[in-house]
């Protein structure tokens, strides 16, 4: 996306991008583009407090596969495993061989934060566990499945992932 609404020049004195558009269609283009960017796609308030509840919901969803009202979680497609902990760990740490040769990710904080060039935050993560689109906007193998979670749930799990997994 950068590399595409980013890419205008100066052009002798006027200011044009690399296709002759004029800049202002660019900016108009990546201020529109900006204002879906992910860091303020909010779903859910990230700096709400988290209760113990949700904080246990997260948990059971990771865990089990199941929400704290004992629903199980559903996928796009129906998913290789029910849990996000069949394929990435009860700890997180991924490094499971799944079929297709690919690897579930490491989900630990290290990994989709500290070590991220563009951070995994919670509307992030919203995204990524729900429509498969990661922190860099480029999609994720499709064994990772696309999960269609109630906006609790989908907080809740997103939040445990950001917040407890070490
Ligand atoms: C069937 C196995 C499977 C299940 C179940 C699964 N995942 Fe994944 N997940 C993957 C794989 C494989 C990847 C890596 C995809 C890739 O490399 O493109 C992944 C990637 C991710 C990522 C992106 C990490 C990154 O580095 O960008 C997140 C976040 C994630 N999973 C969270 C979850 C959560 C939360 C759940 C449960 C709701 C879950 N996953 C359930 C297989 C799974």
């Amino acid at each position: 996306m950068f590399a595409e609404t980013h890419a205008a020049v100066f052009v002798g004195e006027g200011f044009q991008t690399m296709d002759g558009r004029p800049a202002l269609a660019a900016a108009l283009s990546c201020s529109l583009l900006c204002a879906c960017a992910p860091e303020r796609a909010d779903s859910t308030n990230a700096s709400a407090p988290v209760t113990a509840s949700a904080v246990a919901n997260g948990k059971a969803i990771f865990q089990t596969g199941k929400d704290i009202d004992g629903v199980a979680i559903r996928a796009q497609k129906p998913p290789l495993y029910p849990a996000c902990a069949a394929c990435h760990h009860a700890d997180g740490s991924g490094g499971r061989r799944l079929p297709g040769s690919v690897t579930s990710a490491d989900l630990r904080h290290a990994a989709l934060v500290t070590h991220q060039k563009i951070p995994y935050t919670q509307a992030l993560l919203e995204r990524a566990i729900s429509t498969g689109i990661d922190n860099m906007g480029q999609p994720l193998n499709p064994v990772m499945p696309h999960w269609t979670l109630s906006k609790r749930d989908l907080h809740d799990v997103a939040n445990y992932v950001l917040m407890r997994l070490k």
